[in-house]
């Protein structure tokens, strides 16, 4: 199996050094989800007004679409610290208590794939939340013995890509909690024509909206291929982007026009010629694909399911006619069932 390690779940290494450069510091910066935007301001204003600390925020939302950096402008925005961790590095109680105890009025404590704390950290986490307080048993059986930690009033800001894993008490101890949706392609360009800026390479408004369309509705994806396209021209054609150079810089990376990449025709192909066009469950795509399910879950089907090659249903994924005309496959005869 592999694991964790598809391109579009995480920053690689070499682009976690350019992301410090493309990730915008301020909520004026930052391109698009205007509701939540909106609401964020108004927050932080109240926050700085009434010189408190922010409510706890949750996050939620497919991978790069902008969870963490979202939790890094309202740090700036406040003025205050952040510090970081993740739900899979929170292994014990004590790692969550030697955190929270050095937490200053006002910190944001920022808990990326919030859905992967383990259960007993998150045990912790509810007074911590709720009373700025943390109850901690040293020793076990008779002596046993409960010391009270009172915690400086932080703020937690969650991200998450499965709110739905996450345990209502935890869910109901944020005051604000927003979906993050994929983005139009008029705000995917204008985030390609900041980041192409910045790593100074000239691209037009074609070539914007030719890499915006093939974004999968995700910032993360467009920075990466605007670096691969930027590369491209560099080789190939005078260094500036157009249309017709990105066209042929991503057809040449296996990304076609409506940005689905080798995996996601690969999931596609899988459920119409393995499984006859689906209901297929997820765990046996999985073992097919060879590709974990959580990553299957998190990160491939989001994009498929909002752009409609596929939808679930209660036994599992089914292709959709659009998935088959855009594989140039015939739905056979007694298959052409409505499939909505
Ligand atoms: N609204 C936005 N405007 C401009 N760039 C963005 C925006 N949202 C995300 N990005 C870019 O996309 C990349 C991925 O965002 P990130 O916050 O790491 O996503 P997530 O935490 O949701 O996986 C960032 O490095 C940032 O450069
Ligand atoms: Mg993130």
């Amino acid at each position: 199996m592999i694991k964790k390690d598809y391109p579009l779940n995480e920053n690689t290494l070499e682009e976690e050094k350019e992301i410090i450069s493309l990730r915008p510091k301020s909520l004026s910066e930052y391109i698009g989800q205007d509701r939540i935007v909106e609401t964020l301001k108004i927050a932080i204003e109240a926050a700085l007004k009434r010189k408190e600390p922010l409510e706890h925020i949750l996050f939620n939302g497919p991978p790069g679409l902008g969870k963490t950096t979202l939790a890094h402008i309202i740090a700036n925005e406040m003025g205050t610290r952040i510090i970081t961790s993740s739900g899979p590095a929170l292994e014990k109680g004590g790692d969550l208590l030697g955190l929270l105890t050095h937490m200053e009025r006002g910190d944001i404590f920022f808990i990326d794939e919030i859905h992967r704390i383990p259960k007993v950290v998150e045990e912790f986490l509810y007074p911590a939340m709720e009373d700025f307080a943390v109850d901690f048993i040293f020793d076990k059986g008779v002596h046993a013995r409960t010391h009270r930690y009172r915690l400086e009033q932080f703020t937690l800001i969650g991200a998450t890509t499965r709110a739905g894993l996450l345990s209502s008490p935890l869910r109901e101890r944020f005051g604000i909690t927003r979906d993050l949706d994929f983005y139009n392609e008029k705000d995917l360009a204008k985030i390609i024509k900041r980041s192409a800026k910045i790593i100074n390479i000239t691209i037009d408004e074609g070539g914007a909206y030719e890499i915006a369309k093939r974004a999968r509705g995700t910032p993360r994806v467009a920075n990466r291929l605007l670096k691969r396209v930027r590369d491209y021209a560099q080789v190939k054609a005078d260094g500036v982007i157009t249309k017709e150079v990105a066209i042929d810089a991503l057809t040449l990376e296996g990304i076609d026009d409506f940005g689905l990449g080798d995996i996601d025709r690969r999931l596609l192909e899988t459920i119409i010629i393995n499984y006859k066009g689906g209901p297929v469950g997820i765990e046996a795509l999985s073992a097919t694909l060879q590709l974990e399910s959580d990553v299957l879950i998190e990160v491939i089907e989001p994009y498929l399911l909002k752009t409609g090659f596929i939808i679930r249903t209660s036994q599992g994924r089914k292709a959709t006619e659009k998935a088959y005309k855009h594989l140039h496959m015939n739905i056979k005869q007694k298959d052409k069932t409505p499939l909505f």
